[in-house]
C-alpha cells in the first residue's frame, strides 16, 4: 500500500467524508473539530452519558495493532453518540484464514455498517481503504504506519487550546523518536496549520527523518538548548517495534541525553504542560515524577480523546446527509 499526497477526505462542500490525515486541511476545519469536541465533552459527566445522534449507525472498529487508548475511546465515542460499535477481532477473524484485506471490507459492508475505524502498520492502508469502500461508509485513520495519527494531533490541539489558549505566541517542543511517529508528524501539521510561533524538535540524529528541514521546525540536538522557556512540551516513545537496527545506544544513554526529567523541565516556561501520546515508558523518555507531577497533562489527553473522536465521527458521518 502507498499513501497518495491527495486525498478524498473531503467532500464537495469541503465537509469531512473521511479523516485521514491533517495534511492538506485548513485552520479553520481544525478548529471546527475542536469547537464541536468542546459541545461533546460535556456529554461524558452527564448522569446518562449519551446523546442520539449516530443512532441507527453501525461503527466497525478494525485494529490490526495492538491499542488501549485508541480503539478504547473510539468505541466510548460511538457509544456516547448511540451508534452501534463491533470490534472486530483480527486475531480471531477470517483474515487469519488468508482472505484479504478488502474481501474483509466488502463483506463488513455487505452487512450495511457507516464506518470503519482503522488502525495498521502499513503507512497509507487507511487512504488505500476509504478508496476502496462504498460512498456512504467514513472510514477515520486510528493510526498507520509512521504516517498519520490525525485524532491523537487534534486531542493534543485541544488540550493545548485548553490550557493555553491562542497558538501564535507559543512554543512547543517535541522530543525524542520523530523518525517513527506518526503522532509528531500530525502533530507538526496540526501545530503549523493552527500557526503556532515555534515548533522546536528534539532528537539524536539517527531519530529524525531525512526531511527534517522541509517541515517548518527548528532542530534541537541538545535537550537543555531545546527546552530553554518553552510552554509546551510533547515527549514521545521510543518506537522499538518500527527500529531497523540499533539506532540508540541504550535506553539507559537515551534517558539519560533526551528523559524529562524534573531539572530539565525547569527550563521550560514556569506554566509549561507536559504531554506525551502514550504509551509512556517510564525511566526511558520521561521520569516518573514528571509523568505525575502537577505539570503533567498525560491523562487529561486519554479524556479530550473521547470528545474529539465524538467530533470527528459526527462531523464525517453527518457531511453524508449533505
Ligand atoms: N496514543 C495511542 O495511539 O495509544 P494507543 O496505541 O494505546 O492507542
Amino acid at each position: 500500500m502507498t499513501k497518495s499526497a491527495n486525498n478524498n477526505q473531503l467532500n464537495a462542500n469541503g465537509e469531512l467524508r473521511h479523516f485521514l490525515t491533517i495534511e492538506g486541511l485548513n485552520r479553520n476545519l481544525l478548529t471546527d473539530i475542536m469547537d464541536r469536541a468542546e459541545t461533546f465533552s460535556s456529554v461524558s459527566h452527564q448522569h446518562v452519558k449519551k446523546v442520539p445522534l449516530l443512532r441507527g449507525k453501525t461503527v466497525v472498529n478494525l485494529f490490526f495493532e495492538n491499542s488501549t487508548r485508541t480503539r478504547t475511546t473510539f468505541e466510548l465515542a460511538a457509544k456516547r453518540l448511540s451508534a452501534d460499535v463491533i470490534n472486530l477481532n483480527i486475531s480471531t477473524s477470517a483474515t487469519s484464514k488468508g482472505e484479504s484485506l478488502l474481501d474483509t471490507l466488502h463483506n463488513l459492508q455487505a452487512m450495511q455498517c457507516d464506518m470503519f475505524v482503522v488502525r495498521h502498520h502499513e503507512s497509507g492502508a487507511a487512504e488505500f481503504i476509504a478508496a476502496n469502500v462504498a460512498p456512504h461508509i467514513s472510514v477515520i485513520n486510528a493510526g498507520d504506519g509512521c504516517h498519520a495519527h490525525p485524532t491523537q494531533a487534534m486531542l493534543d490541539m485541544f488540550t493545548i487550546r485548553r490550557h493555553k489558549g491562542a497558538f501564535p505566541d507559543l512554543r512547543v517542543a517535541i522530543i525524542g523518536d520523530i523518525l517513527h511517529s506518526r503522532v509528531a508528524r500530525s502533530q507538526i501539521q496540526a501545530l503549523s496549520t493552527l500557526g503556532v510561533g515555534e515548533i522546536r524538535v528534539i532528537a539524536p540524529k539517527t531519530l529524525l527523518p531525512s526531511n527534517t528541514n522541509t517541515l517548518g521546525v527548528h532542530v534541537y540536538h541538545d535537550l537543555e538548548a531545546g527546552l530553554k522557556d518553552v510552554d509546551v512540551i510533547i515527549t514521545l516513545r521510543l518506537q522499538s517495534e518500527r527500529m531497523d537496527g540499533a539506532l540508540i545506544p541504550s535506553q539507559r544513554e537515551f534517558f539519560s541525553r533526551y528523559g524529562l526529567t524534573n531539572e530539565r523541565l525547569a527550563l521550560a516556561a514556569t506554566d509549561a504542560i507536559v504531554m506525551h501520546p502514550g504509551p509512556i515508558n517510564r525511566g526511558v523518555e520521561i521520569a516518573s515524577d514528571v509523568a505525575d507531577g502537577p505539570q503533567s497533562v498525560i491523562l487529561e489527553q486519554v479524556t479530550h480523546g473521547i470528545s474529539i473522536r465524538m467530533a470527528v465521527m459526527a462531523m464525517t458521518l453527518g457531511s453524508h446527509a449533505n
